[in-house]
């Protein structure tokens, strides 16, 4: 089955991160995942606006960037401003989220849900048709390179067929701990797009990675 690869350049070397997005650019790769942390919705602070505009200048994928933040809605007009294709919010850390999916879909970018590990998927129950995207955590948010938490493909399957019951056209992507051992399970899950940090940078070769990843479509 056809599914989108979208590489987090949190796990790319930060001091040759042109050479990384040009290596993204010319691969199999379907989107590029940019993880923006605050340090207050998880430990870690990450990308702001100086990488997003770089991004916006050389990448030619996609834009998937997933906000680790509190109050996102407060920032999503500057996201599009700046090339973003999907935007993702977390659950966890919206009042309204009705409200800021459809102000995502305003602004003329595709609207996420994400769901940590410990937000069962039946809180999305009301929002199925109105989100492109759901993302379903694998990990606790915050670093790259964590051990995946395996009841998340049960996750995976129990959206899919709330998504499929209610006639929502959104799809579900995964995020940490991907790897070429569980991306098979999570595919057939149904899982239709995968992030991969570790997975891609950590190996010595991440073009043949990403090319390894993209071969489970066939
Ligand atoms: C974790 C981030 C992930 C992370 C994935 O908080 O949202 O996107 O970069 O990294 P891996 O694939 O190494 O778990
Ligand atoms: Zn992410």
């Amino acid at each position: 089955m056809a599914f989108i690869l979208s590489p987090s350049i949190l796990s790319a070397d930060q001091g040759k991160m042109s050479d990384e997005i040009s290596m993204l650019n010319d691969s199999l790769a379907d989107w590029i995942h940019v993880d923006v942390m605050d340090g207050v919705f998880v430990p870690n602070i990450t990308f702001g606006f100086p990488l997003m505009k770089t991004l916006k200048k050389t990448a030619k994928k996609p834009l998937d960037v997933h906000l680790m933040i509190v109050e996102p809605a407060r920032y999503i007009k500057l996201f599009a401003a700046e090339n973003t294709y999907l935007l993702t919010v977390h659950f966890e850390a919206c009042h309204h989220l009705h409200r800021t999916i459809n102000e995502i879909k305003e602004c003329g970018m595709k609207a996420g849900v994400s769901v940590n590990p410990h937000t069962p998927v039946s809180v999305l129950e009301d929002i199925l048709t109105d989100a492109d995207l759901f993302l379903i955590m694998g990990v606790n948010p915050g670093y790259s390179a964590q051990k995946f938490i395996p009841n998340t493909t049960q996750k995976v399957s129990k959206l899919k067929e709330m998504i499929v019951k209610s006639g929502s056209k959104a799809i579900i992507e995964v995020d940490g701990g991907v790897s070429l051992s569980n991306a098979g399970e999570l595919l057939r899950a149904g899982a239709d797009a995968l992030v991969a940090g570790n997975a891609v940078f950590g190996d010595a070769n991440p073009l043949s990675a990403i090319q390894k990843l993209k071969d489970l479509s066939k």
